[in-house]
């Protein structure tokens, strides 16, 4: 397991490590964010040709930070070198979206990186390497490196979803005024797009009376039905909107948090939200990356069972699983015409 490497330095790769993400999350990452702060580790930064000066530039400042955790980095263009002996991989790489764009209208660039670099990490990852893909489509991109990396086991293999899970925390902090870190087990059902289903039915709050349902806390319906769900959906959108940018310290604060809870665990009695494939939990056709809530134990996540789903949930679940098994066509078919010039 990870925890048994000891100071043994962990290798982390970063694709698109010169892009704005790559840029927070870098340093996150060489300052003990992920791994904690016993953790040596050697970073991976891969990116494309047009950005090899502006990746060196990062390298310089990771070395000028002088990091006591880093003990060394690989800048590279060259995607087999990156993946050399990666023990984590956070898959960054490819183009965002811009304003008024759906997520997966990038779809035709991004899909075929991942197609790509699936096999350079079935040949060249450490063995069990951990695989967490942001790009977008986050699910798909996920998908599509799963089925064209088949040595790789799948439970290996999931994306983000936290980013969205932290913003469905932030929203009901923000609305009853507690702190973020007292509300728990909201989850993210399904597609990181604007299909995605925040789901509070679980949801409670570390109250000075006790743990308390959201709902009984909450108890204006129209806002957890509706306005709730549509600001989370629409989250990465309004950040576009207003920074002209895609998300990006919350982007990357989200992957440190996904895989510090895939490596260390999840605190007794509460979950998080991971873009993993389906085994058909919950009715969602197996195989789909789908997002679940999971508990993580021994570096392992399980999807949490057994959680009762209401009528206006199952309708929201399978609405997203939908657009999943669509997206699944598409990444195929676009695959196909690339293929055929
Ligand atoms: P960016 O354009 O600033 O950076 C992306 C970097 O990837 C660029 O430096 C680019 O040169 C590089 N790149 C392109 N093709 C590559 C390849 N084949 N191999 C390696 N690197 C490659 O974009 P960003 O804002 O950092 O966002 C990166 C991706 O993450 C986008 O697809 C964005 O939509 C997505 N995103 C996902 C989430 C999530 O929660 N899942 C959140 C925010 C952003
Ligand atoms: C986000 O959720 O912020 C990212 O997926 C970026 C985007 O395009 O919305």
């Amino acid at each position: 397991s990870f925890l048994k490497m000891g100071k043994e330095p962990i290798r982390v790769l970063v694709t698109g490590a010169a892009g704005q993400i790559g840029y927070a999350l870098v340093p996150m990452i060489a300052r003990g964010v992920m791994l904690g702060p016993d953790q040596p580790i050697i970073l991976h930064l891969l990116d494309i040709e047009p950005a090899a000066e502006a990746l060196e530039g990062v390298k310089m400042e990771l070395i000028d930070s002088a990091f006591p955790l880093l003990e060394g980095v690989v800048a590279t263009t060259d995607v087999i070198k990156a993946c050399e002996g990666v023990d984590i991989a956070i898959m960054v790489g490819g183009f965002p979206r811009k304003e008024g764009m759906e997520r997966k209208e990038v779809m035709s660039k991004n899909t075929s990186i991942y197609k790509a670099q699936a096999s350079a990490l079935e040949q060249h990852a450490a063995e069990n390497c951990k695989i967490l893909v942001v790009a977008n489509p986050a699910n798909t991109n996920a998908l599509i490196l799963k089925e064209f990396a088949p040595s790789i086991p799948e439970k290996n293999i999931t994306c983000l979803t936290q980013l969205d899970h932290n913003r469905a925390l932030g929203q009901i902090s923000e609305r009853l005024n507690v702190p973020v870190r007292d509300v728990k087990n909201v989850i993210i059902w399904g597609n990181h797009s604007s299909t995605q289903y925040p789901d509070v039915n679980h949801a409670t709050v570390i109250t000075s009376n006790g743990k308390k349902p959201v709902r009984e806390l909450i108890a204006d319906d129209y806002w957890l039905n509706s306005q709730f769900i549509a600001t989370v959906q629409q989250r990465g959108a309004a950040i576009i909107k207003a920074r002209k940018l895609s998300s990006a310290l919350s982007a990357a604060g989200a992957a440190c948090d996904h895989i510090r809870n895939w490596v260390f665990g999840t605190p007794k009695g509460t979950w998080v939200s991971m873009g993993v494939c389906s085994d058909g939990s919950y009715g969602i056709q197996p195989g789909l990356i789908y997002s679940f809530p999971v508990t993580c134990q021994n570096g392992e996540w399980s999807i949490v069972q057994g959680l009762k789903i209401n009528e206006f949930s199952r309708e929201k679940m399978d609405e997203t699983a939908k657009e999943l098994a669509e997206e699944k066509e598409l990444a195929y078919s676009c695959l196909k015409d690339q293929a055929n010039g």
